[in-house]
């Protein structure tokens, strides 16, 4: 606890509570004030600028690869190395706290941010977020995770409520940040804007203290998105720590107004106080004035994370690579502007840019380039066509670039649709009609509709938004410097029509309902056995791999281990994601057929083999229950496979894992059956009848006990028996059932 806040007045304690304008805490008594700014694929920082909402006029710094290609890397160091390098860069710029990563679960393609997230899947989203938090707090600057929670889509925005039931909520929508909060102990985390079952993020006491601090141990501050306190006092007491941006005082005003009214504890806004100045006197003793940064690594690991996020979703007959000596045709405007970043708060001022023309003009002299279309459609079509299509058939191959316009990813705004403009398209067919070594390649923020051009084309590379240096690294691929190796963390669906809350997003009437439950993303599509373009996993590479045996046995701890040889079969050396899905058939919950549970990532020499080694902790087997509100693990036979994607299954394993021991308390409402099945219930029922029931069940008045028993709630016996077994006999016997539980299955209050 910070001293001095002891002799605060009410109102200096509640003024910590609140920001200094756009970017900074307030200097309160020796709190010093801090910077938190965006965040997070590059430092946008407006410090010492006079005007602190124009995110055009920050100071230059990295843009690495957002977080829709970095988590096609699935390469958790490399987004520690990513995140140190922006810790690096807070630093230099005089940044205390950087406001990502963005982990909400991408429910609905049309989401405006998915870009600013990395994934369908709740667990890689935690995986690669915890490592990117360890990056940048390595470097001595908070991360500030976000947007807790349930923040998925952009219409209605700051008022919406995602109505989610409980097991969703816990398995699919919070997993990412439990994990995140537990492994890499975040500075701070991110209060939504929009409401979680009818109450605001910010204002949500379940969710910031109950679950967040209680449950998982979060130590940290609680910070509003900027506008998201609809309500400070209502805020301060669920335990939101500081609201950002400042209000002048105003809102500080009712704080203490309330307070001392009696309707706000002191206590509350002396927390949050503590918290806030820990948290600025934590991130000034760590900062590093005078510090800079070394722009050209920085743009060299920019190149690499993007090299390593770039998914080769189809290449027939080995279309890739291509002779950086023959001719190529370098078609579509993005080749000169390319989609490098989403719009929004995010957006990065970048220190330099590298257009994928430039970078493949370098390496393969012979290179033309048509324009094929204009950004913003003007221009002639046909005559641009006519061009393009002319510098193909006098190429030995052409590589045309294909995108969203800009508009299409923001933040603000989600998409009404998923397909790629309808004239790159046919520039596309046109292209590939008259050249038939024809490689797309689709820039995007969000989930594009890719089957047509799949249907072109013999090879289709996905980058995706690759930040500053995704020029070069798109070079590096495609002349074979790099072998590509990412791999999707979104399915790419046939039709937008497939998707699980195509019927409900974006909600109305101020009310989004999650009614696809826990089947979001490929969960959804396997459970249906929908058809999908591309499925969530997918990514090819210039050589092949071989899966040998999966073998998974339980260690002592509890958890798994799955272990399977790799082989590199083909000709060069390679990185593969070797994927492990889980499923269990005699569930007695409702499943999806098979979900994530870890991931390695394997660099292979040409020849080479190797065991790869993934743990599976017990938590990540485990389901949320939801009678009795914890996290459960069943026991049954276990499936693991070991996959190249979500469908390329390669090698299943099957392993007994011992379920956990709890019992659920039984209640009046409770069924004989579930009575009876507890074998620790048997003694004492036994005992129960023969003591209370012993006459009646002799008497044969008509009540033929076995076949009522099952099927009826236990308390119904009381109208059943005509008042022979009363309620206080049968609340006697439960409470003995209860208590009988054995020790190390404690009995849930
Ligand atoms: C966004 C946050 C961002 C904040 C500060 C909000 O509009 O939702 O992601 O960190 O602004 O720019």
């Amino acid at each position: 606890m910070t001293d001095h806040l002891d002799t605060l007045t009410i109102a200096d304690t509640v003024a910590l509570g609140s920001g200094s304008g756009f970017w900074a805490t307030k200097s309160v008594g020796s709190a010093p004030s801090i910077v938190l700014t965006d965040g997070p694929h590059g430092v946008r920082s407006l410090v010492g600028s006079e005007d602190s909402l124009n995110i055009f006029n920050a100071q230059p710094a990295t843009c690495f690869p957002p977080a829709v290609s970095l988590g096609q890397s699935w390469d958790p160091e490399l987004l520690q190395r990513v995140g140190s390098a922006l810790g690096r860069e807070a630093q230099a710029l005089g940044v205390h706290v950087l406001l990502g990563p963005g982990i909400n679960i991408k429910r609905d393609p049309r989401c405006g941010r998915n870009f600013e997230y990395y994934s369908e899947d709740p667990f890689i989203s935690g995986v690669l977020g915890a490592a990117w938090v360890n990056g940048v707090q390595g470097e001595g600057v908070g991360a500030s995770v976000k947007h807790f929670a349930v923040n998925n889509q952009e219409f209605d925005r700051m008022e919406i409520s995602a109505d989610v039931d409980p097991r969703t909520l816990r398995e699919i929508y919070l997993r990412a940040f439990q994990r995140v909060v537990t492994e890499a102990k975040p500075w701070t985390i991110m209060a939504a804007y929009n409401r979680i079952n009818g109450v605001h993020a910010a204002q949500n006491r379940w969710l910031l203290t109950d679950v967040l601090r209680q449950e998982w141990g979060f130590d940290g501050v609680v910070v509003s998105d900027w506008g998201a306190v609809s309500d400070r006092v209502a805020a301060v007491a669920a335990g939101t720590d500081l609201e950002m941006p400042g209000t002048g005082g105003a809102t500080d005003a009712e704080a203490v107004a309330a307070i001392q009214a009696g309707t706000l504890d002191r206590a509350d806004a002396e927390r949050a106080a503590r918290r806030v100045s820990d948290l600025a006197q934590r991130a000034t003793d760590a900062h590093r004035p005078g510090a800079e940064f070394d722009a050209d690594a920085h743009h060299a690991l920019a190149r690499e994370a993007a090299g390593r996020s770039i998914a080769l979703l189809k290449n027939d007959a080995n279309t890739l690579p291509l002779e950086a000596t023959a001719p190529v045709a370098v078609i579509g405007a993005f080749a000169r502007a390319p989609r490098f970043q989403g719009g929004g708060s995010s957006q990065i001022v970048p220190t330099r840019l590298d257009t994928p023309w430039g970078r493949i003009q370098e390496r393969a002299p012979l290179a033309v380039y048509a324009e094929g279309f204009t950004l913003d459609g003007s221009g002639d079509a046909q005559a641009l066509r006519v061009e393009a299509v002319a510098a193909a058939s006098a190429s030995t191959a052409a590589v045309v670039l294909l995108g969203l316009p800009e508009a299409g990813d923001s933040e603000g705004a989600d998409r009404t649709h998923i397909d790629l403009p309808e004239e790159q398209l046919e520039l596309l067919a046109a292209v590939a009609a008259a050249q038939p070594r024809t490689i797309a390649l689709v820039m995007h923020g969000g989930v594009v509709r890719l089957a047509r051009v799949a249907d072109l084309v013999p090879a289709l590379l996905d980058t995706a938004l690759l930040g500053q240096a995704g020029g070069a690294a798109i070079a590096d691929v495609l002349f074979g410097d790099v072998n590509p190796s990412g791999k999707l963390t979104e399915t790419v669906p046939e039709r937008l029509e497939d998707t699980p809350s195509y019927l409900t997003f974006p909600g109305e009437l101020g009310h989004v309902r999650y009614s696809e439950g826990i089947h979001v993303g490929y969960r959804w599509f396997d459970a249906r056995d929908i058809p999908v373009t591309f499925p969530f996993g997918h990514g090819l590479s210039y050589t092949t791999f071989e899966y040998g045996d999966l073998t998974a046995t339980v260690t002592d701890a509890g958890d798994v281990l799955a272990r399977i040889p790799l082989t590199n079969t083909g000709a060069r050396a390679g990185r593969e994601i070797v994927q492990l899905y889980l499923s269990l058939p005699s569930s007695t919950v409702t499943r999806a057929p098979q979900h994530l549970v870890g991931f390695s990532s394997v660099e292979l020499e040409a020849g080479e083999t190797r065991e790869v080694v993934i743990r599976v902790d017990r938590a990540d087997i485990a389901y949320w229950n939801t009678t009795v509100d914890q996290w459960i693990v069943e026991d049954g036979d276990y499936v693991f496979t070991a996959a190249a994607s979500s469908r390329d299954l390669r090698s299943r394993a099957e392993v007994h894992i011992t379920g956990d021991a709890v019992r659920v308390p039984l209640t009046l409402n409770s069924y004989f059956s579930e009575l009876l099945s507890d074998p620790a219930a048997v003694a004492v029922v036994a005992e129960a009848f023969a003591a209370s029931f012993g006459d009646m069940a002799e008497s044969g008045d008509g009540i033929d006990m076995t076949a009522l028993m099952g099927s009826m709630p236990i308390g119904r016996l009381v109208s059943f028996s005509a008042g022979a077994v009363t309620r206080e006999q049968l609340l006697q016997l439960i409470g003995a059932v209860n208590s009988a539980a054995p020790e190390n299955a404690p009995i849930p209050s």
